[in-house]
């Protein structure tokens, strides 16, 4: 606990003395429905008053090769809990990521409960990591509405998303300090992260379930925004077999002409949140 507090005590001194040198970060997000996003966003203004620049990258769209590594001092990645853990596009990214250039990385998710049973969610995109030589000393979840079978009341939203930008400033300054602060899951969140990780081949089928009904314009929306190029629009929708169930098409039609079939439709909340801060196409950088 001494030790703790020394170090935190010199990292802020160096943060001080560093304070004339600014800061590089670049942050790898995934956000399937604009959640992640929305809290990367407020983390992002924070590290900005910091005077921390920050880049951030959709995961989906980043050409790894691009990314000039050596001009940041931190890495962050962003991910939403997908069945007790990182969604496979979020793994098979941290796959590619180079193994020679070593650095410091927090991790950033959101649930849409918050339950000690969603704390393991990080554990396989750690070990991906030190695989790599990446050190990840940060590791926090907040808690944001659920875009998956549960859809909370407004009241509910409002609440997730003002308790999610209030810890903003102070998220902000733990990594800018490189304070660690990693989660330890309990056992039962161990086993749940395990099975969880069936739902990467049961979304495969999943997907299959999905299609347009009779609202449906063809304006290819759902194509062009889906991170797995999963959907082919033409005369009418096809949806292949790549889906990483994400729920993005489902909520960003302006139709609402995607629907699931049975025994799945219950995956689809009713009515996308009303609250204009949770708009999935201002959200998700499609
Ligand atoms: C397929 C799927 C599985 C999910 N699994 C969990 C889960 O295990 N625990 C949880 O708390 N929330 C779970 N959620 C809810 C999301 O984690 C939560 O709503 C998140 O904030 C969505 O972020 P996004 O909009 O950036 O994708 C799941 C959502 C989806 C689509």
């Amino acid at each position: 606990m001494v030790n703790g507090a020394r170090i935190c005590y010199y990292k802020r001194i160096k943060f001080i003395y560093c304070g004339v040198n600014m800061k590089n970060v670049c942050i790898f997000v995934f956000s399937g429905t604009g959640m992640t996003q929305y809290v990367v966003d407020k983390i992002a203004q924070q590290f900005e008053m910091l005077d921390v620049k920050v880049d951030q990258y959709p995961i989906e769209k980043t050409q790894i090769q691009q990314v000039p590594f050596n001009t940041y001092d931190l890495l962050g990645i962003a991910y939403p809990v997908h069945a007790f853990n990182a969604p496979k596009i979020v793994i098979n990214f941290a796959k590619q990521l180079p193994a020679d250039v070593p650095s410091n990385v927090f991790l950033i998710s959101t649930a849409g409960e918050n339950n000690p049973v969603n704390y393991s969610s990080s554990k396989l995109l750690i070990k991906t990591l030190r695989e790599k030589n990446y050190h990840v000393f940060y590791d926090k979840q907040l808690y944001m509405p659920s875009n998956f079978a549960v859809q909370y009341d407004e009241s509910t939203t409002a609440a997730y998303l003002a308790t999610a930008t209030a810890k903003a400033p102070q998220i902000a300054q733990e990594i800018t300090l490189e304070a660690f602060d990693r989660r330890e899951g309990n056992v039962l969140s161990k086993c749940m992260h395990l099975i969880g990780r069936a739902e990467w081949f049961g979304c495969i089928f999943i997907g299959k379930l999905f299609y347009a009904d009779h609202n449906c314009n063809h304006c290819g929306l759902c194509a062009k925004s889906c991170p797995n190029q999963n959907i082919i629009s033409g005369a009418q929708l096809h949806f292949k077999w790549h889906c990483g169930l994400c729920m993005r098409c489902l909520y960003i039609c302006p139709q609402h002409a995607i629907q699931v079939h049975q025994p799945f439709a219950f995956i689809k909340l009713g009515e996308w949140y009303k609250n204009e801060e949770l708009a999935v196409s201002r959200n998700t950088k499609v």
